[in-house]
């Protein structure tokens, strides 16, 4: 398979950067480390699931260019990304003597991605950051744009830092030994992707979605590379999401309250997205301000998936509270990312409460929707 190449550059924001994607790109990322920063030796920052899989071959391509590969590994799961656990990064770096040249190699999915982003931002004021997502979500999202951050109790991603990466290596046969639950996690990024700016992938992912939930490499090469250069083209405009990033955060507001409501360890990232997209798009349609079409067309695709459809049995009021604590929260308004048609979102700080209750309600509600 050709590698395929996005470049991404907000020069105001420290961002300049190569996005490859493509397989067996590992030596090809160890190449650029040894060039561009000339170091003895990287740090793989890794968790207890990716590990085993793929370090190896990580530590291996670094070897092979005369790198001293150190592996960090930290544990797998939301749960976990928290100041403990960074705490724990820190201290590696630290006592292995960390110089500002020295890489760290991000090798992992979306948690993995932002906690070694947060360490590589923070340890010595700064170190070069290589991303090596190995989740779809991660490679569609999380890897590019250079956020970085931990939860807190209070919500998710509180605490962080802007830190792009110097490359990012999107390595199909790293993507495809990701469990069906994290590939269908991923979709509903690319689903909101292409709801907020791109029809044709909407229409593209309907045709495509079998191949995909078959692992088939060119259509997860694809879907990578059109989803890339959504995101790409939108931080390159709005690197501090001071405007038209905050439409990525389509779904987040009310997914990000039901992953906290419902449990990180219950309900994965993706999924509480899909519902918040189907919340999002339900109350837009219901104040007006999206054509209706755009439902069934979602609905279907989700489901299609193999997303969630309900996560039933949650006080829609607890929901609600709980989007207060999200960070796109402004002088204790929400803000919320509402489709207009498929391809454009508008943001709305004026919606009533019991609008956003009766969409909820929709996603929370035994029987509130019908298949
Ligand atoms: N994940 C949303 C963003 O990067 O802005």
């Amino acid at each position: 398979m050709a590698m395929r190449k996005i470049h991404l550059t907000a020069a105001h924001a420290d961002a300049d950067y190569d996005i490859l994607i493509g397989t067996d790109l590992c030596d090809g990322a160890a190449t650029f480390a040894a060039e561009k920063y000339r170091p003895h030796a990287c740090t793989i920052v890794t968790d207890s699931n990716v590990a085993p899989l793929h370090a190896d071959k990580v530590a291996a391509a670094l070897q092979k260019v005369g790198i001293e590969p150190l592996v960090c590994v930290i544990p797998a799961g939301e749960e976990h990304k928290n100041i403990q656990t960074l705490q724990h990064i820190w201290d590696f770096l630290l006592q292995h003597r960390w110089e500002r040249r020295m890489p760290i190699f991000a090798l992992g999915g979306g948690v993995v991605g932002d906690m070694a982003g947060f360490a590589a931002a923070t340890v010595l004021r700064g170190v070069p950051l290589i991303q090596m997502p190995t989740s779809l979500l991660a490679a569609v999202d999380a890897s590019v744009g250079g956020k970085t951050g931990i939860d807190h109790a209070m919500g998710k991603n509180l605490l962080g830092t802007f830190h792009h990466a110097s490359l990012v290596v999107a390595d199909v046969n790293l993507i495809s030994t990701l469990p069906r639950r994290e590939l269908q996690s991923g979709l509903a990024e690319c689903i909101k992707h292409a709801v907020i700016a791109d029809a044709n992938m909407f229409a593209w992912l309907e045709r495509h979605l079998p191949q995909i939930l078959h692992f088939d490499p060119a259509s997860l090469a694809e879907l990578i590379f059109q989803n890339v250069s959504v995101k790409a083209n939108i931080v390159a405009q709005d690197p501090y999401e001071k405007s038209i990033r905050a439409h990525l955060n389509f779904g987040h507001t009310f997914g990000h309250a039901l992953e906290k409501v419902v449990g990180y360890d219950k309900l994965p990232h993706g999924y509480a997205v899909a519902l918040g997209m189907l919340a999002a798009t339900r109350l837009s349609i219901g104040l007006g301000r999206c054509e209706p079409q755009l439902l069934p067309r979602l609905e279907h695709l989700i489901r299609a998936a193999g997303l969630p459809m309900t996560v039933e049995g949650y006080d829609p009021r607890a929901v609600l509270s709980a989007m207060y604590s999200d960070k796109k929260v402004a002088s204790a308004k929400l803000r919320l990312i509402l489709p207009v048609k498929l391809g454009q979102v508008t943001i709305a700080s004026d919606v009533p409460e019991a609008s956003v209750i009766d969409a909820i309600a929709t996603v929370t509600t035994v029987g509130a929707v019908s298949a």
